[in-house]
C-alpha cells in the first residue's frame, strides 16, 4: 500500500504550470527520487507534499489521511512531514543541540528524552561531540549533517530532501550519498529525495519519477530508466545515449526487429512494449558501452567502423567511432589500448539496440 499518494497535483503561478497533473505513489520505506532539469517542477512538488505550498489542484494522502484536497489543507506541523533544504538553513546562533532539539521541544517532549533523542540522532550523523558548536562554527558538510539529524529526530512519517548535497565539494558529495541511503535504510524511513543529477539518483534511489516541464515522462527502477527509456527526453537525460534516425523494416514475433538506420548501418533491436508497425521511423538509443569489438566474430549486428578520436578516462576509452556515413560514440575497456586511426569490427547485441518513440 502507497504510503503517500498525490493525484493530479497541479501548481499554477499566474500564467507559469509548474505542476501539471503528476501522480505518484510511495510505498512505506521506498526511497524514491524526483529527477529532472531545472524548472520541471521538482520543489514544488515536494513543497505542496510538505505543506509549505498550496496546490491550485489535486489531492495528496499520507497514510490514508487527506492532507491536501483543493482548499482542505493539513498545516505542515500536523504532518509528519520534514524536510532538508538545499541551503540547509541551519540556525547559526543556536549551538547544534538546539538546532536538533528544536522539533522535539515544539512537540513538548521531556527534557531527559530530548537529551536521549538529539544524542541517538547525532550519532547517526556522525556528529557526536559536535552538540555544543554553534551553526556558525560547522563545515558545510557538517551543516548538511545537523539538517538532517534535525529533520529525522522527530521519527517523521516521510523525509523529504531537496538536492540537499549540492552545495557540497564532488568528493564529499559521493560520500555524502551513500551515507544518507545507509542511513535512511537503517531508518527505514520512506524518504523523497529531489535532485537534478542523474548519477546521485541512479545509486540512491530504489525508483526514479523523470519530470519534465511540470509531468511525469517516466517512473521506475534506475535500471528500468537506464535501459528502457520511454522516449527521447529520458535516454539523453539519464546516461548518455547515441540516439540514432532509422526507419523500422520488419517486426518478428520474438520482440525483435530489424531497423534500417540513417548512414547505410542494418541493426537487428529489441521492440518497446508497444511496438511500433513495421515501415515507420523509430528512433534507436544506443549506449556507449553496449558498442564492442567483434574480434574474431561475425554474423548478427556485427560490422566494419573506424575508430576516429580516443579519450582516456582512466578505466575506459571513450570513443568517436564512424561506420558508413554515421557517427556515434563507443566505450572501450582502458586495456584494449584502441588507438585513433584504427579500423575494428564492432558489435552491438541486439538487446542493447533499443527502439524508442519519437518524442518528447
Ligand atoms: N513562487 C513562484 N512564483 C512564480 N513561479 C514560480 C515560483 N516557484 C517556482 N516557480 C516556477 O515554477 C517552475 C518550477 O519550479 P521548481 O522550483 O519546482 O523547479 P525545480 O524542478 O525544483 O528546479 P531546480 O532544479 O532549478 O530547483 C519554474 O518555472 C519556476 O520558475
Ligand atoms: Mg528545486
Amino acid at each position: 500500500m502507497a504510503q503517500l499518494k498525490v493525484e493530479n497535483l497541479v501548481v499554477r503561478y499566474g500564467d507559469v504550470v509548474a505542476v501539471d497533473g503528476v501522480s505518484f505513489g510511495v510505498g512505506e520505506g521506498e526511497f524514491v527520487s524526483l529527477l529532472g532539469p531545472s524548472g520541471c517542477g521538482k520543489t514544488t512538488t515536494l513543497r505542496c507534499i510538505a505543506g509549505l505550498e498550496s496546490a491550485s489542484g489535486g489531492r495528496i494522502e499520507i497514510d490514508g489521511q487527506v492532507v491536501a484536497d483543493g482548499p482542505r489543507e493539513v498545516p505542515p506541523n500536523l504532518r509528519g512531514v520534514n524536510m532538508v533544504f538545499q541551503s540547509y538553513a541551519v540556525w547559526p546562533h543556536m549551538t547544534v543541540f538546539d538546532n536538533v532539539a528544536y522539533g522535539l521541544r515544539t512537540q513538548r517532549v521531556s527534557r531527559a528524552e530530548i537529551q536521549t533523542r538529539v544524542a541517538e540522532a547525532l550519532r547517526l550523523v556522525g556528529l557526536t561531540g559536535f552538540a555544543e558548536r554553534f551553526g556558525t562554527e560547522l563545515s558545510g558538510g557538517q551543516q548538511q549533517r545537523v539538517a538532517v539529524a534535525r529533520a529525522v529526530v522527530t521519527a517523521p512519517r516521510l523525509l523529504l530532501f531537496d538536492e540537499p548535497l549540492s552545495n557540497l565539494d564532488a568528493g564529499l558529495r559521493e560520500r555524502m550519498r551513500f551515507e544518507l541511503v545507509e542511513l535512511q535504510r537503517r531508518l527505514g524511513r520512506t524518504s523523497i529525495y529531489v535532485t537534478h543529477d542523474q548519477s546521485e539518483a541512479m545509486v540512491m534511489s530504489d525508483r526514479i519519477i523523470l519530470m519534465h516541464k511540470g509531468r511525469i515522462v517516466q517512473e521506475g527502477t534506475p535500471q528500468d530508466l537506464y535501459e528502457r527509456p520511454s522516449c527521447r527526453f529520458a535516454a539523453e537525460f539519464v546516461g548518455s545515449a547515441n540516439l540514432l534516425s532509422g526507419v523500422l523494416e520488419s517486426v518478428s514475433a520474438d520482440g525483435f526487429g530489424m531497423v534500417a538506420l540513417q548512414g547505410g548501418l542494418r541493426l537487428r533491436a529489441r521492440l518497446p512494449g508497444h511496438a511500433p508497425a513495421a515501415g515507420l521511423a523509430v528512433l534507436v538509443c544506443i549506449r556507449p558501452e553496449s558498442v564492442q569489438l567483434a574480434g574474431q566474430a561475425s554474423g548478427e549486428n556485427v560490422f566494419p567502423a573506424h575508430v576516429s578520436r580516443v579519450s582516456y578516462l582512466g578505466g575506459v576509452l571513450n570513443c568517436a567511432v564512424r561506420a558508413g556515413s554515421l557517427d556515434f560514440r563507443a566505450e572501450f575497456p582502458a586495456h584494449s589500448r584502441m588507438q585513433a586511426g584504427t579500423d575494428v569490427d564492432l558489435r552491438i547485441a541486439p538487446d542493447n539496440v533499443i527502439i524508442v518513440p519519437d518524442s518528447d
